[in-house]
């Protein structure tokens, strides 16, 4: 048995959360879920990032305090993720006192890497970092991502000498002891590290009230990134626990938007504490609404309650596991949402389930002896993270039974008593496929997984009393 470390980006609080934010957690989750089949323990990090002007502002603008606009955001990214089903073990938020505590331990820890120096610059605050001259004016002194202006700062920061582990980081990603998926992504990364500057990791309290404090200096308060990467460990206790059976990280999941932090300046902060790097970064693309960036200038934001209310978690999942490619943007739609679920969920699963049962039910079956067995070519998908590959090949077996079914025609048989046992022997055989078909389902839609198998290896067979999928 392997002890296996999951861990979620943090999401900033500044808001509720939107269909974007599931992605991290659904994924995760069908990782935990396809190691803890395997028979690994497994450990699960969520949590919210809960410092930075861009909160602050926006709490401001409210007329709300701080502490209650986070508090209150927070509670809805932990019902968000309960609702979803997922089965994190730890969640964290940048305001608990032991995380700020932690994260002060950790500054200590780095000072050997870190020095004083001004800085002028621009500034991003929708992204929360320092532009480059280049970016600033590839991009016409716009942000893309934020439709904003940058800002420009003068003042006086720490820096932390990111190029004291370019080196080791360049080869970890290449010989992928680090490995970063999709692989172009971590090519991606590879030209960005030559260009990465020094790291600004503070501001001065004037610019910056809500963050952790820089231990030591009462002027300065730390860059909300370094707060926030810092979480993956502070969960788990560091430093002032050993944290050896769960670090490195099994998979750390991120947005491709934030992929440059995670690959290069949290491996550069794991360097100096002398702590080994995570074994994966996988990257995922973006939910598209409507074929458009969310955004709320333009409306077109979903709200994932809603979409979970409409039609229930299994069909949640298996929309956004499967029609939004894990590493590729994909677009969501009410129109595709519910063709989604009346063709394939309804029609191809739902109807098999109830098709099958009912002949089952016919011929007295039940009882049936049935043992999973790992099928290795899924476990190469699974293995490749591409799970929503793995989702398709799933689903292929799905219509593989269907068709199987239509084939050969069991209704047929049963007008023949001199066919019996073959019929028997044939609906047993389909029946042992489809359990093994919820065997391969239960990382993905977990309930569903076990309703089915609830159904066929009762002592006796019978078709569930609300099909599994009803179309409205
Ligand atoms: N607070 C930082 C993460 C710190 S991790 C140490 C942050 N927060 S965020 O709220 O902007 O994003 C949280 C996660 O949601 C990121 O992984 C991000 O990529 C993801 N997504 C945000 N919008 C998304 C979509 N439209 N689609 C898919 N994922 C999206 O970044």
């Amino acid at each position: 048995m392997s002890k296996i470390y999951i861990t979620t980006a943090i999401p900033y609080v500044n808001g509720a959360p939107h269909i974007g934010h599931a992605c991290d957690y659904i994924l995760a989750d069908v990782f935990a879920r396809y190691q803890k089949g395997k028979g690994n323990e497994v450990r699960f990090q969520a949590g919210t990032d809960e410092h930075g002007n861009k909160i602050a502002k926006k709490a401001a603008e409210l007329n709300i305090d701080i502490e209650s606009y986070v508090d209150e955001n927070s509670a809805k990214f932990q019902d968000f993720i309960k609702k979803l089903g997922v089965s994190y073990t730890d969640f964290v938020r940048t305001t608990d006192e032991n995380h700020i505590r932690r994260v002060q331990e950790i500054w200590k820890k780095l000072e050997n890497h870190i020095y004083k120096a001004s800085y002028e610059g621009w500034y991003c605050e929708g992204c929360e970092r320092y532009i480059t001259e280049k970016e600033y004016e590839e991009n016409h002194g716009i942000c893309p991502d934020h439709n904003k202006p940058y800002e420009k700062l003068s003042e006086e920061n720490y820096y932390f000498r990111i190029s004291d582990f370019k080196d080791q980081i360049r080869s970890a990603i290449e010989n992928k002891t680090m490995e970063i998926l999709p692989e172009f992504r971590a090519k991606e990364i590879l030209n960005l590290l030559d260009d990465s500057p020094d790291l600004s990791i503070s501001r001065p309290i004037s610019q910056l009230k809500w963050g952790v404090p820089v231990p030591g200096d009462d002027s300065q308060v730390m860059y909300v990134w370094v707060d926030a990467l810092s979480n993956y460990i502070t969960v788990l206790g560091y430093p002032e626990n050993d944290i050896s059976d769960f670090w490195p990280a099994t998979a750390q999941f991120v947005g491709k938007d934030i992929l440059r932090f995670h690959a290069i300046i949290w491996p550069a902060m794991l360097l100096a504490l002398g702590l080994p790097l995570p074994k994966k970064i996988t990257s995922h693309g973006h939910v598209l609404s409507n074929g458009q960036k969310m955004s709320k200038s333009i409306g077109n934001v979903v709200d994932p309650i809603e979409v979970l209310n409409a039609r229930g978690l299994p069909a949640f999942r298996y929309y956004f596991l499967r029609h939004i490619d894990t590493f590729a943007d994909s677009d969501f739609t009410w129109e595709k949402y519910d063709k989604a679920y009346n063709n394939e969920l309804a029609n191809d699963l739902g109807n098999l389930v109830q098709r099958l049962a009912n002949l089952c039910k016919k011929q007295n079956l039940g009882g049936l002896d049935f043992t999973p067995v790992r099928d290795s070519k899924y476990d190469e998908i699974m293995d490749s993270f591409y799970f929503s590959k793995a989702f398709d090949y799933v689903w292929d077996k799905v219509q593989d039974l269907n068709k199987e079914i239509d084939d050969k025609k069991p209704w047929e048989l049963g007008k023949f008593p001199e066919k019996h046992d073959e019929l028997v022997a044939i609906l047993e055989n389909l029946a042992t496929k489809l359990l093994q078909v919820a065997y391969l389902l239960e990382p993905f839609l977990p309930d569903t997984a076990a309703k089915i198998s609830d159904v066929f290896t009762a002592e006796k067979i019978l078709p569930p009393t609300t099909p599994l999928f009803p179309k409205n």
